[in-house]
């Protein structure tokens, strides 16, 4: 094997290798990138799992997955991924030893394991000696509440410095938020609008007709707040109410975001009641088609309470958004998807009149920047949209999975989360499950195909 050149890293240490995440994104990723030319030429990939494999079996496994999961990438390009690929059979139950794996030279460890096995992994790297300038990369969700995530993060901190841990957010990495984040990074002028003297409302949801099937061994227990709002929707508050950073490079964003966390309200017992909702779906149907409950769904246990639908208002303690309030707003099999995040833009002067706000809209899939301004309407009364400015430049080629990958093998964290960030994430959402565990706001039946919940008036 060539060696590789200083600074670049030649071994994936894929941890969990047979799971879904690993066969379903991690391998087509990287064959993207081998086909754009993108991957390190001397990069090789070991897989690191508790099944008896063979690197035989494990590359027969990997060209499997690829042809089902990458099936627009040409034979000869999975070919030269899959001999790319090792295994050593390995159960962290069992405390393998990773010595010659991991303390000889650094390495890309990237955890696609259940998170329960995320400190027995971290602790098989520490005991292998992980060699210095190795990376850990950790999927969500980062603990279960701030004080598994911290200790998650002293565990990590003991076997690598919190540069070199990329908790990674494929959100951060989707062309919209990207969009988001350039917009206002690369038009100043914006910045004297971005404050509530002009935004009157911020609304960021992720709502989609899927139901759990085929994902209740992770979702069950953990829920729509903890899997989705305490990682990809507060990242996205933290990009709106950010004051702008001084640049684009990991200290300033990072920062500036962590600040913007910290400045989020936690809820008090009487807020949950009143600005928080939650449900879960129950039978019902979709496009004419009868959906399951949620209940009906193989491997739920009805006593985790798990919701599928969270709903949250929160405030910023910040002279420049104080009043505006962040609607969150994400479920699952619902009647319609929506992901989008909107802000809202005061027309008029506020009480003069009361035409309909402008809205800046940021859509997720077909990805859209739209931005609706108001104009006459027919009556010659403002009105919106009758301006509207839409993007039309094609998407990056390269999708979320694969962006993320070549920052953690460039080395660059800027799209990683860090630990203060995550912790911030926690303590607000920690609020809301203090709340909810006490039984306020009750758990509300939603019919599968459906708008979702009541949520509470505003
Ligand atoms: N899948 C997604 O779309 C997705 C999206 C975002 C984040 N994530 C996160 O990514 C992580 C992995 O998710 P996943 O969906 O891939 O889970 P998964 O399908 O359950 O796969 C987990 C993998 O870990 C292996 N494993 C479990 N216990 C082990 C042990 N003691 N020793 C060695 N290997 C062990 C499993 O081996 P076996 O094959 O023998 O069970 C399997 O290969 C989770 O943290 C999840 O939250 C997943």
């Amino acid at each position: 094997m060539k060696n590789a050149p200083d600074g670049v890293i030649d071994q994936l240490v894929v941890m969990g290798a047979t799971g879904d995440l690993a066969t379903r994104h991690l391998l087509p990723a990287l064959a993207l990138l081998l086909r754009e030319r993108r991957l390190p030429s001397e990069l090789r990939v070991l897989g690191v799992g508790r099944k008896p494999l063979t690197d035989k079996t494990y590359r027969k496994l990997g060209a499997r997955a690829l042809a089902e999961h990458a099936p627009g990438i040409n034979v000869s390009d999975r070919a030269a991924l899959v001999r790319r690929m090792g295994y050593l059979h390995a159960d962290l139950r069992q405390r393998p030893d990773l010595r010659a794996v991991v303390g000889v030279r650094p390495v890309i460890a990237y955890l696609a394991l259940p998170p329960s096995e995320y400190p027995r992994a971290v602790q098989a790297l520490r005991a292998g000696g992980l060699a210095p300038g190795s990376r850990i990369v950790v999927e969500k969700p980062f603990g279960e509440d701030l004080e598994s995530a911290r200790e998650l993060s002293r565990l990590l901190h003991a076997v690598c410095p919190e540069r070199d841990v990329f908790r990674v957010d494929h959100f951060l990495h989707h062309q919209t938020v990207q969009d988001l984040l350039a917009l206002r990074l690369a038009n100043p002028f914006l910045e004297s609008l971005w404050n509530r003297e002009h935004i009157e409302r911020v609304e960021i949801t992720w709502e989609e007709t899927a139901g759990a099937a085929g994902r209740v061994g992770y979702y069950d227990g953990v829920g729509a707040l903890r899997d989705m709002v305490q990682s990809h929707l507060l990242q996205i508050v933290a990009l709106i109410a950010m004051d702008i950073p001084a640049g684009f490079e990991e200290r300033s964003l990072r920062d500036a975001k962590a600040a913007a966390l910290r400045r989020v309200h936690a809820l008090t017992t009487h807020q949950v009641a009143t600005r928080t909702a939650r449900g879960r779906y129950t039978a019902g149907s979709l496009r004419g088609q009868p959906r399951r409950g949620y209940l009906q769904e193989l491997g739920v246990d009805a006593a985790r309470g798990t919701e599928t639908y969270a709903y949250l208002r929160l405030t910023v303690d910040d002279p420049n958004w104080s009043g505006v309030p962040f609607v969150l707003r994400t479920g699952k099999a619902l009647g319609r998807p929506r992901r989008r995040i909107s802000l809202f833009l005061r027309t008029t002067p506020r009480g003069v009149l009361s035409a309909a706000p402008a809205v800046l809209s940021f859509d997720m899939g077909p990805d859209r920047v739209t931005f609706d301004l108001a104009g006459a309407g027919s009556n010659g009364l403002p009105a919106v949209a009758p301006f509207r400015f839409e993007t039309s430049r094609p998407s990056q080629p390269l999708p979320a999975s694969a962006r993320l990958l070549e920052d953690v093998m460039a080395g660059n964290p800027t799209l990683a989360v860090r630990d203060d960030e995550v912790e911030e994430s926690w303590r607000i959402v920690d609020s809301v499950l203090a709340g909810w565990r006490a039984g306020v706001p009750p758990l509300q039946d939603y019919p599968a195909g459906s708008a979702g919940p009541d949520l509470p008036v505003e």
